[in-house]
Parts: C-alpha cells; structure tokens; sequence
C-alpha cells in the first residue's frame, strides 16, 4: 500500500509543469475551483493528486506541491489523440451533452480509454494508504473504480461526474454501456451535479443491468463481489471558492479595471458578455444570432449596446471544435460588418484566456451576463459573475440547461433555442428596474456564497465516508 489516506484521481493534474532541456522541473497551479476546494483537506490528510501534466510524453516521478503529492501520469501522442481527443471528447463528450453533435464510435479509441483507465487506476493503487480514500472525477475515468477496486479492495473510493448523465434513450446508443456502468460501479458513491443525472444514472443501471436497485442505491450481489456491496448515486452540486471571489471582484484595483473597460469601450450604454470554452455545448452561436437579430430589428443600436464575447480556446485537435470555430468567427465577423463603425465594433471577440482578475473586472463592468448553453452540467461561469456582484448591479440571463438553473432560480431563465425568447429575455434584463434588480441579485448571491465549493468536497466526502443506513428516496 501507499501512504496517502486520500488520494484524488482526475484526468489533469491541478498544475502546469514545464521540464527545462537539463531535467529540472517549474511548475504553477492551473486555474481552476476543485484544487481550491481540496487544497486544505489534501494538506490534512496527506493527499496525493493524479493526473496528466497536460503535456505529450511528459514522464516524470510524484513530487510534493501545492502542499500535496502530484502524481503524474504519462501519455503519449498516440494515446492523447485516441483516449483524450478521441473517446473523452469525440464520443463521451458530445454523447452526455445530448448528441448536439455526433459522437464517434470507433472501437480503437475505446480500446485506448480502457488501457489509460486502468493506468490510472494502477497510479492510484501505488499511492493510495492501507484503508484509505480515492476520489475519482469526471467522464475521462468512469472505468477507474471498478479497476481500483480489484487491485485495492481495502479503499473507499468516490467517483463524481462533472458533466451530465445523458437520458436512457441517449446512454444506449454506446456500444460500451454495460462496461461503462460496471466501471463506475465499483465505486461506494457515484456522484452528479443535478437530481435529474442520477435519476439517469439509476435508469441506466435498471434497465441495462440486472442488479438490483432501491431508490438510490444499487446492490452489487455475491454473483459480483464477495462480500456483497452497495453503491449509491446522489446528487452534489458543484460551486465555486465564492467568498475569495467575491473579494476579489470588490478589491479596488478590479473595481478601477471595471471602469476602465467600459471606458477603453467607448463607454457603451449597455455592455452584454458571454465568457466561454470554445465549446458547442456553450450556445454561441445561439447567442450571436440572438443579439444580431436585435440590432437587424432596431430593438437594439450598435455602439450604444455592445456584446464582449470571451471564447477561451479549447481541444483545437478535435474536429468539431475547428468547425464550431469557423462559424464563430465567420459569424461575428458578419455582424460587426453589418453593424460596426470605425473603432466600434458591436462584438468584441476575444479567442485566448485571461487572468481571473481581468474576468472579474469584466463582471463587474457587464450590465447583462449571457449564458445560453445548449447543455452545461453546472456552469460555474454564472456562478462566478453573482459572485462578483456585491454592488448587486447586473442581471443574469441562463440557460434551464444548465446545472446552475437548479439553483439559480431568480436568474431570467430561458431556452437557448427559443431565439425570440432568448431576446425577449435581453430586452427584459436591459429594462430591469434597478429594485427587480437587486431583488433578484441578492438571492442569486445567498445561493452563491452559502454553497461554495469547499462545502460541496465536504458533502461529498462526509457521505462517502458515512453511508447512511436508510438513505433518502429518489424525488
Ligand atoms: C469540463 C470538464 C473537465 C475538463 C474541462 C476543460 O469542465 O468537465 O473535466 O477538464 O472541461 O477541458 P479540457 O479538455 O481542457 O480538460
């Protein structure tokens, strides 16, 4: 056995390394929620991370950082197209968000997730203490429990998926589901963002296997494993390291920031954003047409209204993503032609990332926050924009397909693919009477900074480690 009582397993490692030509290694913490959230139990319990440098090839041995143990785990080219490009995000992806686009079946790109799976199970089983804790994350390892549980049938090991658990009727289009099932119920406690995913989950498990289900638990009998086991399925919404956020968002330098981005904008009577992945799930060009069409109608004037649209790069390998890419640009690029002026653009388009300073500050700036996703397991980008708003300035416009509708109930809710609606719904957040606004503003933010995303890692954990006796029934 290993030596550390809790050991997280997810396909990225929480840093950016870089190996200089002489072999030393430099490393930063990438951004990101979930190293916030398990940074201080990682330090408490003598916490070793898995995952992938991010970089091809890269082989290196664990080493201590960011007050834990990182442990990365080596993939090559080949294995980076066909497990990470490929099944991750050409198959799983686009089938768990609801076929927006078509997922890929190719058996190769299967054959290469089981193989890196099981290299990640077999990491987790070196480090992992006698008696201890494995917290396996999202859709690139859903077959790393039931591996772990072979080699290491002493540990406690969770599992949460990031991303939605698709309908029945979707789930089984995959040629691999009963393997996928079986994976992930080598786990004690299966984890999702919403309600309505681990009611999938359980379907799927009904339906595709014979095990025996009871509201939310699963009985694996002796025919599987020896003892017989249960596995639960609930529901743990991600969130976001809220009261640092909002700090931030409301320090004076991201405050000046903020008034000087309208300003370096021409000081626009209303500034629209939308801050996302490059990614199809997102409803960009939802977005675009939506905003296009108000200023085609006149309801809306370029540059008195503008739209600041970030579109963060993201897997530039994968096919639809360039394509997607393509019609982005093609699209805003028709747009400012029709409706730009000389040093005013009606969309202002940037395709890089920026320091979360900078997006606080354009948070802050925004009067109306777009997020129009086709599919979102959370989206932690609405989060973060209420976390910014002490001044209870801006309204929220959010998609009910996304995690985050589950909570944000006082957001302007809408359907991305109802575009009339959608612009309704921009026209209503640019009239808002500034009482709407702050009405609805301070229950987004009680929401927000009550659920953070410390807590969310401590409910999880507490529930792996205290299965409850009479667990609560599916509602
Ligand atoms: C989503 C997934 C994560 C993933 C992230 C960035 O949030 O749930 O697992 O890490 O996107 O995507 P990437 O492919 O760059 O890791």
């Amino acid at each position: 056995a290993g030596e550390h009582d809790l050991v997280v397993v997810a396909n990225r490692l929480p840093v950016d390394m870089t190996v200089a030509d002489d072999g030393s290694l430099s490393w930063t913490r990438s951004p990101g929620g979930l190293v916030t959230a398990l940074a201080p139990v990682m330090q408490r319990n003598a916490g070793a991370w898995v995952g992938w440098s991010g970089t091809p090839d890269l082989e290196h041995e664990p080493f201590d950082g960011e007050g834990m143990r990182l442990w990365p785990v080596r993939l090559s080219e080949s294995e980076i197209a066909a497990y990470y490009e490929g099944f991750s995000n050409g198959t799983l992806w686009p089938l768990y968000h609801d076929v927006i686009v078509d997922p890929q079946f190719h058996r190769a790109w299967w054959n290469a997730y089981v193989s890196i799976n099981r290299r990640f199970a077999a990491a987790a089983a070196e480090a992992v203490a006698e008696g201890g804790t494995v917290w396996v994350h999202d859709y690139q390892l859903q077959l790393v429990p039931a591996v772990l549980r072979l080699l290491r049938p002493d540990v406690k090991i969770g599992f949460f998926n990031h991303i939605p658990f698709p309908p029945l009727e979707i789930f089984s289009q995959l040629p691999w589901r009963r393997q996928v099932l079986e994976g992930l119920l080598g786990a004690d406690l299966v984890g999702f963002q919403r309600e309505s995913d681990a009611k999938n989950f359980l379907r799927a498990v009904r339906r595709l296997t014979d095990l025996p289900t009871r509201g939310r638990v699963v009985t694996i009998g002796e025919r599987w494993a020896r003892p017989a086991r249960q596995v639960r399925a609930a529901s743990f919404p991600i969130s976001i390291d809220s009261t640092a956020f909002d700090a931030l968002a409301s320090s004076p330098a991201v405050q000046k920031r903020a008034v000087e981005i309208r300003k370096e904008l021409g000081d626009p009577e209303v500034l629209l954003l939308g801050v996302d992945r490059l990614d199809y799930t997102k409803g960009i060009r939802h977005r675009l047409k939506a905003f296009g069409e108000l200023l085609a109608d006149g309801r809306l004037a370029a540059p008195e209204a503008t739209l600041v649209q970030v579109a963060s790069p993201s897997r530039e390998r994968v096919e639809q993503y360039r394509q997607l890419r393509d019609e982005v640009e093609a699209t805003v690029g028709r747009i400012n032609g029709d409706y730009g002026a000389l040093g005013r653009a009606a969309v202002h388009y940037m395709h890089h990332s920026y320091p979360m300073e900078e997006m606080a500050a354009m948070y802050r700036a925004a009067d109306v926050m777009l997020v129009t996703s086709l599919r979102d397991g959370m989206n932690l980008v609405a989060k973060e924009y209420v976390a910014a708003r002490r001044d209870l300035g801006g309204v929220l416009v959010l998609s009910e397909f996304t995690g985050a509708a589950d909570e944000l109930t006082q957001a302007l809710l809408i359907n991305p693919h109802d575009i009339d609606g959608t612009k309704a719904a921009i026209m209503r957040a640019i009239a808002m009477e500034p009482t709407e606004r702050r009405r609805r503003m301070r229950g987004l933010r009680r929401r927000v900074l009550d659920h953070d995303v410390q807590r969310w890692a401590e409910d999880f954990l507490t529930a792996l480690a205290n299965p409850r006796p009479h667990p609560r029934p599916l509602v």
